[in-house]
């Protein structure tokens, strides 16, 4: 039978469309997927091209282990990727420079993101959202037992001990006093980064990338990490993300929570447990000498180097990168924008008191070494969290921990990390 002329308009149309459709790969912790789906759709309806929203895995370094296996082939299966603040220099040779293509709008979003977005003067991917730990509370709880909220990690330790024997004492066998992340992945590098910061411990490695984990603070930091497992956090702990740690959380079991903006919102939707009784602020110092630390974090896009249309793909990026949809996505599920005039934004501030209070400690986030370890980032990260995992989990201690790390470390790097090697 011969095709009819429809059949063949119908199969070259759709070769034609083929062409000019996208494939988008998306967080899916929280609403993410949701909001990605949402704001691809409009993009779509604009422009009239097809885009599909691929889910990734929510662990960091299981989502970058599926890129290197993507990328590492050559593979065109993704056109515009989401990646983490730490990975430029990881994926840099994989991804497309967006600079020709951006008509300057970078110069919209924050410096240090679009710094940390450039390698070897090529910028590999547009700023989507930022992220820095914070400190969630139940603001009822601390009322209700006259606890003031917690400046540094002793007062947060005795403050979920007291709350957390009472609430059981009056029946709420299932309440813990803090709920944090303590996997063995990234998400554990970004919490026992904090925990180092804020008792003066180093940044994992110097500002020469030379190791700097040896030493008494880091040591004293993660001792008191492990004396919270199972006594204040469950044990359970030990195999929570970040999602584990929001349900314990929102499900109204938990003084304290450790996690990023997004958990916010959700907090405060109508099916949450603890709507309206939650409190934010920054998270507590080492001791009275310590200091405020958050970890930053953050997402980027990036188009890749292996897709057809890299000019198309580019401007989706620069659509769902744009200010409207990073107020869309601030509004209804408090992503931090990376644009600095958002954060004057009277609507924003409305919905999210905490961008505004923290904005300081926000903005003074600690930066994890990626910048300087380059292309062996996660190598480095991945021997920093199996060291503080096994201090938590009770299988060695800290000082030992820490040495055999630091002797680790500078096996990995000599003559210590250096980006670009
Ligand atoms: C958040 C941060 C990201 C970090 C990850 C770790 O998604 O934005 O930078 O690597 O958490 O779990």
């Amino acid at each position: 039978m011969k095709p009819s002329l429809i059949s063949i308009a119908m199969c070259c149309l759709s070769a034609w469309a083929q062409a000019d459709s996208l494939k988008i790969s998306c967080g899916a912790v929280g609403q993410e997927l949701t909001l990605c789906k949402q704001a691809v759709a409009q993009w779509s309806k604009k422009t009239g091209h097809e885009v599909q929203v691929v889910a990734t895995p929510n662990d960091s370094n299981d989502r970058l282990a599926l890129y290197q296996q993507i990328l590492g082939s050559g593979s065109d299966k993704i056109d515009v990727l989401q990646i983490d603040v730490v990975w430029p220099g990881i994926l840099a040779s994989h991804l497309a420079d967006l600079k020709p293509l951006t008509a300057g709008r970078e110069q919209q979003h924050f410096a240090g993101i679009v710094a940390n977005n450039t390698v070897g003067g090529r910028l590999v991917a547009m700023p989507w959202f930022t992220d820095a730990g914070l400190l969630y509370y139940r603001k009822d709880l601390l009322a209700k037992y006259r606890q003031a909220v917690p400046d540094t990690w002793a007062a947060l330790t005795a403050t979920a001990r007291k709350i957390q024997d009472g609430e059981r004492a009056a029946g709420n066998d299932k309440m813990w006093g803090y709920v944090w992340q303590g996997r063995a992945y990234e998400g554990l590098s970004c919490d026992a980064l904090e925990w180092l910061v804020s008792h003066h411990g180093g940044t994992i490695l110097d500002s020469s990338g030379k190791s700097a984990v040896n030493n008494p603070q880091a040591a004293r930091a993660l001792t008191m990490a492990a004396g919270w497992v199972g006594s204040i956090s469950p044990k359970a702990v030990l195999n929570y993300g970040e999602e584990e740690a929001r349900g314990v959380f929102q499900a109204g079991n938990a003084v304290f929570m450790r996690n990023w903006p997004y958990a916010w919102a959700l907090a405060q939707k109508a099916d949450s447990a603890v709507q309206g009784r939650v409190g934010v602020v920054a998270l507590p110092k080492g001791g009275a000498d310590g200091r405020h630390a958050a970890t930053l974090g953050g997402w980027q896009l990036a188009v890749s180097r292996y897709a057809k249309n890299p000019r198309l793909a580019a401007d989706l990026v620069l659509y769902l990168t744009s200010s409207e949809v990073q107020k869309q996505r601030a509004l209804s599920a408090s992503y931090n924008p990376t644009i600095g005039a958002l954060y004057s934004d009277p609507d924003i501030l409305r919905a999210n008191p905490f961008i505004g209070e923290l904005y300081h400690s926000m903005s003074n986030a600690v930066a994890r070494p990626s910048a300087i370890s380059g292309r062996r980032y996660n190598q480095l990260s991945n021997q920093f969290w199996n060291a503080v995992h096994d201090v938590l989990a009770g299988k060695s201690d800290a000082a030992t921990a820490l040495q055999q790390l630091d002797v680790s470390l500078k096996r990995m790097a000599p003559a210590g990390f250096r980006a670009g090697k």
